[in-house]
């Protein structure tokens, strides 16, 4: 991991990148104990995804999926950002400051980003916290544990999880905003994803100039399209290539 992380620091401080995305997956937020989905002991090898996170599942059984949201919106409200979280907050920082520009397109709903003090945060599949009237579409934060489940709006109707089910589109614009920032990047870190969920995965093909740097202790699909792999946990990693990105910034 050592070999792997200075490989990448050497790339840092030769090309000098200062317009960078970064695609995050629930790996980023493994440090902080929030469960994946796929790596061993992570939700899916427990839960199947058809019965809890597909709008067929919410029409069948609204109360069964509530809770399976209650019991992670738990353990995400206790969670706090990691080290890798924060790196990324000063990365935006930093290059705000620099004349640079940062993207940062995540995947996960749990909010922990913009915790961590991320601003300009792409959130691909929605988030947790929020929640969407299933009759008006209407939106609002709630962070709050429901009293009873399933909650209900105002209106009478479910509110369901303002999150992206199987099967669902992207919110509008997502996508497009994404693949045009890593067209324009310099640098893509893509840290803690499997890789295999489309359309997220595919954004890392969408570079043109750059080059894509993975952060993942694991060999995912990605590790052969980016130009370094890192193989060490993000709360590790990010930080040492943040310090890298700034002193190359001189
Ligand atoms: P996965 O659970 O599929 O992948 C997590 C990745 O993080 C794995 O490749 C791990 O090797 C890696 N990992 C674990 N610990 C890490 C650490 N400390 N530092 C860095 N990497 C680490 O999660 P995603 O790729 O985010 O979608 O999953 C994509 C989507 O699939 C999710 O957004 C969710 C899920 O179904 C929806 O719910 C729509």
């Amino acid at each position: 991991m050592q070999e792997s992380l200075e490989r990448a620091i050497r790339w840092i401080e030769q090309n000098h990148p200062r317009t960078i995305a970064a695609l995050t997956g629930a790996g980023i937020s493994a440090e902080s104990g929030v469960p994946t989905f796929r790596d061993a002991g992570g939700l899916w090898e427990n839960y199947r995804a058809e019965e809890l996170a597909t709008p067929e599942a919410f029409a069948r059984d609204p109360k069964l999926v509530w809770r399976w949201y209650e019991w992670r919106r738990g353990i995400i409200r206790d969670a706090i950002p990691n080290d890798g979280h924060l790196a990324l907050a000063s990365l935006e920082e930093l290059l705000a400051e620099r004349g640079g520009a940062f993207t940062l397109i995540t995947q996960n709903v749990d909010g922990l980003h913009r915790r961590a003090g991320s601003r300009n945060v792409i959130e691909l599949h929605g988030n947790i916290f929020r929640v969407r009237c299933t009759r008006e579409g209407t939106r609002e934060e709630r962070a709050e544990t429901f009293e009873a489940l399933p909650p209900a709006c105002s209106c009478g109707a479910l509110l369901r999880p303002d999150v992206v089910w199987f099967g669902e589109m992207l919110p509008p614009g997502a996508i497009e905003d994404s693949a045009a920032a890593v067209a324009g990047a310099d640098l893509l870190l893509v840290v803690g994803t499997s890789g295999v969920v489309h359309p997220a995965a595919g954004l890392v093909s969408m570079l043109r100039r750059g080059a894509a740097i993975e952060v993942n202790p694991q060999e995912t699909p990605i590790t052969r399209l980016a130009q370094l792999s890192v193989h060490a946990p993000a709360a590790v990693a990010l930080p040492r290539l943040a310090a890298a990105i700034e002193r190359s910034l001189g």
